[in-house]
């Protein structure tokens, strides 16, 4: 549980200090006021970057030359957190007073989950989309499968470098050294599948349920995962690979690059069996990724053993009332969540108000 988080030279506030309570907090501010900007330094606590910013840079006040975060928590591991960003040197992270040496090592210290407009990427966007987010989350309960991951992109980028210098030298054939590199990625990517197997069927099993309570119409959600390499065990998959490598080796020459691995593989979301991306609404799709946010909550929590702290950044913005009034409750029951919003009328319009202890006005 997040208590107050302190920002200084973050975006629009020169200096602010928010407290927060264990329920539900309402952030209420007109557009601008800042809002997703406490649920972005809020995120970086946990992702060790933005969500939303591509460069640290793009967070400090425009004008100055570091920017802070500093937090309290009521949590298992950490106790106080903070980030200071000096520009051109980079963030330091400092938690219960000591650094983290690797900022990886940041990543999961504050198990959270987060909507934001951004998600919509998630749905409707490119395939790799879905992979990073799925690789996000991942990582955030399996600090192996980030290593794994890592120690794969550096071997491709070799791999890949090895292609470019065969293609210049016109040697089409799959080299020696080619097959040194994929006995090195082939346990790797294993492990990845392995690792993205788990996962789907995890948030299958949390959507299902999700939805089943959300809708009355039996339809049901699901993600498909359809894996560009795919195989039971270890010793299977590395000789598929070695032969896909072999038989494919004079056009991964030519384009310069390896053609198969986890990062073309495929996730699919579907409602009533059809992929969101065909057909679903704004309103539909939103539905969907609150489902799926909150099914990442609940793998988090059987995970960890703690419930993770919710951030849903405009929450009701695009959600429609006939659909979202169960999916709110479940929101509702959170221990802790914070939840932005321009208009405190769609508290109520979302059944929202109904509990009147458990809620807390913010103003930003
Ligand atoms: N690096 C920055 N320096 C100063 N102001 C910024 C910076 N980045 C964004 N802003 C401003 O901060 C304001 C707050 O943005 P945001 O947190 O998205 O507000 P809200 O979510 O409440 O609509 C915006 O008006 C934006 O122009
Ligand atoms: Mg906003």
């Amino acid at each position: 549980m997040i208590k107050k988080l302190r920002l200084r030279h973050l975006r629009i506030f020169e200096e602010k200090e928010v407290t927060f309570f264990p329920g539900i907090n309402i952030l209420l501010g007109k557009n601008g006021a800042g809002k997703t900007s406490i649920l972005e330094a809020i995120y970086v606590l946990n992702f060790s970057k933005s969500f939303k910013a591509a460069r640290d840079e793009d967070m400090l006040q425009i004008g100055e030359d570091y920017f802070q975060i500093e937090s309290e928590w009521e949590q298992a591991r950490f106790r106080k957190a903070a980030v200071n960003y000096v520009r051109e040197r980079g963030k330091r992270f400092i938690y219960d007073d000591a650094v983290i040496p690797r900022i990886s090592d940041v990543i999961g210290s504050f198990p959270m989950v987060l909507q934001s407009a951004e998600d919509f990427r998630i749905s409707a966007g490119a395939g790799s989309e879905r992979r990073l987010y799925f690789d996000r989350f991942i990582s955030q309960i399996s600090p192996s499968y980030l290593r794994d991951l890592m120690h794969f992109r550096k071997l491709l980028k070799n791999r890949n470098a090895c292609l470019k210098n065969q293609s210049e030298k016109k040697t089409y054939r799959y080299s020696e050294e080619l097959e040194v590199y994929d006995q090195q990625l082939s346990p790797l990517m294993f492990r990845i599948l392995q690792m993205r197997k788990k996962a789907v069927s995890a948030f299958n099993r949390e959507l299902e349920k999700l939805y089943r309570e959300s809708y009355d119409d039996g339809s049901h959600a699901e993600i498909r995962y359809t894996a560009s390499l795919d195989a039971e065990n270890e010793k299977d998959f590395a000789r598929i690979h070695r032969e896909s490598a072999r038989k494919h080796c004079d056009k991964e020459v030519a384009l310069r690059r390896s053609l198969f691995g986890p990062n073309y593989d495929k996730y699919s979301f579907c409602r009533k069996g059809i992929p969101l991306i065909n057909f679903a609404s704004q309103g539909e799709q939103k539905i969907w990724l609150i489902l799926l946010k909150l099914a990442e909550g609940e793998i988090l929590k059987r995970q960890g053993g703690e419930e993770p702290l919710y951030l849903f950044d405009d929450l009701f913005a695009e959600l429609d009332i006939a659909n979202s009034r169960r999916v709110v409750a479940r929101i509702m029951e959170k221990p802790q969540a914070l939840i932005s919003t321009t208009d405190l009328n769609d508290l109520r319009r979302h059944g929202m108000d109904a509990v009147k202890g458990k809620i807390n006005i913010i103003e930003i």
